[in-house]
């Protein structure tokens, strides 16, 4: 069946190595500029955004207690699973496609198409929906009109402006687009830091006890909004207790998202065997830490029933007396924001580059600007999608579309990994995950858990995200696809 035929892991080296205008779809050649310090700072900035900062709050009063700090500790533990997973493919066939390109080198194109297609949802949905909690972040600080920044606007001025301003950035080059990131991760690293080693100061034993409340019945969803897992399983939500502390992990999983747009950067890699596993398990090894210290403060300043759910950590400090501390806590997530926006503008070019190289998606637009390194074209071409979306819908609603589409790629690049150590055990592999196919089976079940605490809801809207994408593979991309005309034509695949 031509739907499932797959890209030979060979072929897909020779296209991230390949010359300009070589034989490689004729898409161009991505500059390798980048080193594991560069990976870590795009990490970083890609992760370290909304989450930490407003998450923590509601589920330590809702669902953790001050046990929020193990939610943390779980979820980063779930991460760090896929991390290894994600280490081991993308050191050992470095390519901007990341998941889209090793679902084809072992599922078929079928499947690696459902895979890019997701990972538009995650990159492109992710860039627009924090684009306008960036201006409606902005707009609350500077009290600006809510009719140009507010989720109410029709015409969503600060949202259009931010993504305007970041593509520019991230067309004008990978290097450029490193150092603006790195200014923003400088800004808000320096901030968490400061909040862990201020707020140590305040923490208190009393409210950490008792660290795991009591579980109690919680009120819980209804309808459509009912995570499926206690719809299949037949559950009643609960709040606080072992129950509690997981269902708040599999919220603030949300926090560490977006790491692996690290691997995408591995064709700009200048020695991926080495630096890509190393800026992926450096960006969660920092998140971790300074996730589970800024949640740890939190709880141990403030009574967990006295959380503020809006703004915990800058009341925090209010509460504690550092009212000016709120300043440097709004500075850090105005810089979270700006890039997480500016490395998923970067990662949506990628992996629209890796598929047009595929023949998925136009070639011409996918081609890369001999003059910056970079696939100009696709990442303006994405950059106009968010701008529609950010400026003219309300997506506040749509942030679990965008978990969910994450722990697909996450499962699949899991399944991966077990897939190509038993069809290409040969293959040279700069990183291994440990204890495979145990780890990473652990790590799908683990992203199939997280998804399955996600609302019917969300996964009715992805499974109407993944038809359209099919429509659109019929229609396009599997007449243009490369390696299907190659077969056709009677030449070697690739
Ligand atoms: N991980 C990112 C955040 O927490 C998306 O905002």
């Amino acid at each position: 069946m031509d739907l499932f035929r797959t890209k030979s892991v060979e072929a897909v080296r020779a296209d991230a190595d390949a010359g300009d205008g070589e034989a490689h779809g004729g898409t161009g050649r991505l500059r390798k500029r980048l080193s594991a310090r560069h990976l870590v700072g795009f990490g970083i900035g890609i992760v370290i955004g909304t989450g930490i900062f407003t998450l923590t709050g509601v589920q330590a009063k809702q669902n953790a207690g001050p046990a929020v700090v193990v939610s943390f500790l779980v979820a980063g533990l779930v991460a760090l699973l896929a991390a290894l997973c994600y280490a081991e493919l993308a050191s050992s066939v470095p390519t901007a496609g990341s998941a889209y390109t090793y679902a084809y080198a072992t599922a078929g194109e079928v499947v690696a198409w459902v895979i890019g297609w997701d990972l538009f949802l995650e990159f492109a949905l992710g860039a627009a929906v924090v684009a306008r909690g960036w201006s409606g972040y902005v707009g609350n600080l500077l009290d600006l009109p809510p009719s140009m920044f507010g989720e109410t606007s029709t015409v969503n001025v600060g949202a259009a402006a931010v993504v305007l301003v970041l593509t520019a950035v991230a067309v004008l080059g990978i290097r450029e687009s490193a150092r603006v990131t790195g200014a923003l991760v400088v800004v808000k690293v320096a901030v968490c830091v400061f909040v862990v080693v201020a707020g140590a100061w305040f923490v208190r034993g009393a409210n950490l006890t008792p660290f795991v409340p009591p579980a109690e019945p919680a009120e819980g969803g209804s309808g459509l909004t009912r995570p499926v897992i206690e719809v299949v399983a037949g559950l009643d939500p609960v709040a606080f207790g072992v129950g509690g502390v997981l269902t708040a992990a599999a919220v603030v999983f949300f926090a560490y998202t977006g790491f692996e747009a690290v691997a995408n950067l591995s064709e700009e890699t200048r020695r991926p065997a080495r630096d890509v596993p190393l800026g992926l398990l450096g960006t969660l090894g920092l998140a971790t830490a300074l996730y589970v210290g800024v949640a740890f403060v939190l709880v141990g300043m403030v009574a967990y029933g006295d959380i503020d759910e809006g703004a915990p950590i800058a009341d925090a400090f209010d509460q504690v007396g550092l009212g000016w501390a709120s300043s440097l806590v709004a500075i850090a997530a105005v810089a979270g924001l700006t890039s997480v926006i500016l490395v998923d503008l970067i990662t949506i070019g990628r992996i629209g580059f890796a598929m047009g190289r595929d023949g998925l998606l136009p070639q011409a637009v996918a081609r890369v600007s001999p003059r910056t390194g970079v696939p100009a074209r696709i990442t303006l071409l994405f950059a106009v999608l968010v701008l529609a979306l950010a400026t003219f819908v309300p997506l506040g609603t749509l942030a679990d579309l965008v978990s969910i589409g994450t722990l697909f790629a996450f499962l699949l690049v899991s399944v991966a990994v077990v897939v190509l150590r038993r069809t290409r055990p040969d293959l040279e592999r700069p990183f291994r995950v440990p204890l495979s196919p145990g780890l990473p089976l652990v790590a799908a079940l683990a992203c199939l858990y997280l998804m399955l605490n996600l609302s019917i809801e969300t996964w009715l809207r992805f499974l109407a995200w993944l038809a359209l994408g099919m429509v659109v593979y019929a229609v396009y991309g599997y007449r243009h696809s490369r390696i299907r005309r190659a077969a056709l034509a009677g030449s070697p695949t690739g």
